[in-house]
């Protein structure tokens, strides 16, 4: 019985919205507070037992590289000025025990290629996708909640919300069907379809476990939506020959690849800062007045 081990997160997007701030620096760094959007969704696989964290990258994303590797200049002038609690906090940011992986994308051709440039590392084995905008707080995080539900049921398992019918051009949105609680078995995916054709408002956010399976229909799709391979027509192929199931997640969603979205979780995660929180908290208070 293979556990997942292995996750792949797909950072080779050039972040348009943001601009200009991800002109030369990639999305996945904007921090929320002072911790990179990548390092949550790492800490979240981390979390769920994942050991292998495959980043596949492109050009402008060297810093996501550097940011996992160990910081021998900062950490010996840290060292030099006697700042230990520091020296400290940077040493242990990441898990001595995980295996980071970097694949180059070299050409933006849709997020199911990504996850196809990660197939080499992927080999035989069920394996996460998490998408790093979409930062997912959960009392137990998302992914452990996802990893739990594929030891069951040992099929590919996407997370899902419902989401205002307005928006169904955003997401890929599945037509499914009840079969537990938070679990619904996935007859059909469509990515973003417009709020009249769409078959659901349920739609997967950047959270996939995936059957190793997936890569077979990720080389045999033409590109769909926005002339981009899109992993979401993957999945719709797979479904002709496994079960896929839905997973609505216990928890709450920032959408930090919209300013909105952004700007909401670094509130949140503001007021519960354990350095600054109190006083940003009596300061968002004292605007209310
Ligand atoms: C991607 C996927 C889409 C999914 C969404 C979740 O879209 O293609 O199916 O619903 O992530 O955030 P993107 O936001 O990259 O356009």
């Amino acid at each position: 019985m293979k556990k997942v081990r292995k996750a792949v997160f797909p950072v080779a997007g050039m972040g348009t919205r943001f601009l200009p701030a991800t002109k030369a620096s990639p999305k996945e760094m904007l921090p929320i507070v002072d911790k990179p959007l990548i390092q949550f969704a790492v800490e979240e696989a981390v979390a769920a037992g994942i050991t292998d964290m495959v980043f596949v990258t492109g050009r402008s994303k060297r810093s996501i590289e550097d940011h996992f590797d160990k910081a021998y200049e900062l950490e010996s002038e840290l060292e030099a000025r006697g700042k230990h609690e520091l020296l400290e906090f940077v040493r242990d940011m990441i898990p001595k025990s995980i295996n980071c992986i970097y694949i180059r994308q070299a050409e933006a051709l849709g997020l199911g290629h990504a996850v196809l440039c990660a197939k080499p590392v992927i080999g035989d084995e069920p394996f996460a996708v998490l998408l790093a905008d979409d930062l997912l707080d959960g009392e137990v995080p998302v992914m452990k909640q996802m990893t739990d539900t594929y030891d069951y049921y040992r099929c590919s398992v996407l997370g899902v919300q419902d989401v205002p019918r307005a928006d169904t051009g955003s997401y890929g949105i599945v037509d499914a069907r009840r079969v537990a609680d938070r679990l619904e078995q996935v007859n059909a995916i469509v990515e973003k379809p417009r709020p009249e054709d769409a078959p659901s408002t349920l739609a997967v956010v950047g959270r996939y476990i995936l059957t190793p399976r997936i890569f077979h229909h990720l080389e045999s799709i033409k590109p769909g939506a926005g002339g981009e391979i899109q992993l979401t027509d993957g999945i719709a192929s797979l479904l002709s020959e496994e079960q896929v199931l839905a997973y609505r997640y216990a928890g709450t969603r920032y959408d930090c690849g919209s300013k909105l979205g952004y700007l909401q979780a670094t509130v949140v995660f503001g007021q519960r800062h354990h350095e600054v929180g109190p006083a940003f908290d009596a300061y968002l208070k004292s605007l209310g007045n």
